[in-house]
């Protein structure tokens, strides 16, 4: 069976831990492109000259974006991770990256479009279900053939918190997180469990509260620290999740930027544009999309993240009319 291709967009901090992950995993041949000249060549071959020591057939390559026709080396993949655009710094929001990471966005959108149409795409790229959209609309790319990075990280930054709450192991935590990937997430607690057990019956409403609070803030915690840069340990791992369920179609369910359409929309209030819901990821990308229900005061958190997202996806429309 020919190997896997992975192609990642971008070589700072998310896409060259991600691209280390994906070759430490052994998931396939990782392509890693960059604008900065010679930052992905040098990187690729840094962690090619280490793989001798992990035992994987998996081999990496760098190219500089100096031209638009360096992306013709997308041809072929089977998923392409979009991590190129600016970070957030202390003091911003994920929305205050949207003027300038639409137009890095709408390049690589067409860039993809151009030579490989047909690969799984993951947009990582904050704010990224608004960056979801924009790739959507820009590349005319089959909309299920798109995700965003969000709950995959979230849920993993939640199911963490209960367990250094509770003092037991990440494994035995189930919980998950919708909506889109800003401060009002929606972190569901109702179907949070630990070994089976709902976490109301095991941790009190204030801890939750706590908890809850955390994992919303939980980007902007990171950034505090750096204060250079954002997160990409947890998301260069929340990355690798979805891109080995996609590559080895392993079904998993994982909370993702999807596109609503249909029954969909439907059920979750809101049509044509991608937010947080558990979706069935496999080889052909967002494969089901699984609609749960909401109690009234779920159903509040919800309306207040699909409006935040469907006025950011307006704020592109305009842009992109200009
Ligand atoms: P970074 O600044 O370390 O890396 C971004 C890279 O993109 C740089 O190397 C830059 O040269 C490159 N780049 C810029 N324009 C480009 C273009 N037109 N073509 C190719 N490459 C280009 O930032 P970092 O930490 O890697 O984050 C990347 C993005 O991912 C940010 O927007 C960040 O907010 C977002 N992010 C989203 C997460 C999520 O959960 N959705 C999680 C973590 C980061
Ligand atoms: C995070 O949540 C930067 O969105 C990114 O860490």
């Amino acid at each position: 069976m020919a190997r896997s291709k992975i192609s990642v967009i971008g070589a700072g901090n998310v896409g060259a831990t991600v691209a280390q992950f994906l070759v430490t995993k052994d998931l396939g041949d990782v392509y890693l492109f960059d604008v900065v000249e010679g930052i992905p060549e040098g990187k690729a071959l840094d962690i090619y000259e280490g793989t001798p020591h992990w035992d994987v057939d998996s081999k990496i390559f760098g190219f500089t974006t100096k031209t638009p026709d360096v992306y013709k080396n997308l041809e072929n993949s089977d998923v392409i991770v979009v991590t190129a655009g600016l970070a957030r710094k202390p003091g911003m929001s994920r929305d205050d990256l949207l003027g300038k990471n639409i137009e890095i966005i709408a390049d690589v959108a067409k860039n993809i479009a151009r030579y490989s149409p047909e690969s799984r795409i993951i947009v990582v790229t904050n704010p990224a279900d608004i960056m979801a959209y924009a790739f959507y609309k820009v590349s005319g790319i089959k909309p299920e053939r798109i995700l965003g990075l969000g709950g995959s990280l979230d849920s993993a930054r939640f199911r963490t918190f209960i367990a250094m709450e509770l003092g037991v192991s990440v494994e035995d935590v189930n919980a998950f997180v919708i909506g889109g990937h800003g401060d009002d997430m929606v972190p569901f607690i109702r179907y949070s469990s630990v070994g089976g057990i709902p976490i109301e019956k095991l941790i009190p409403k204030e801890r939750i509260d706590e908890i809850v609070k955390r994992t919303r803030f939980g980007g902007g915690e990171i950034v505090n620290f750096l204060k250079t840069g954002s997160a990409y340990y947890a998301p260069g791992i929340s990355i690798t999740a979805m891109v080995e369920s996609i590559i080895r179609d392993k079904k998993r369910v994982i909370p993702s930027a999807a596109f609503l359409s249909g029954k969909h929309a439907e059920h979750y209030g809101v049509s044509g544009l991608f937010i947080g819901v558990p979706v069935r990821i496999g080889k052909d990308g967002a494969e089901t999309i699984y609609d749960i229900d909401f109690q009234k005061d779920e159903l509040d958190l919800w309306k207040k993240t699909v409006s935040s997202v469907k006025n950011s996806c307006e704020t592109v429309d305009r842009i992109l009319k200009q």
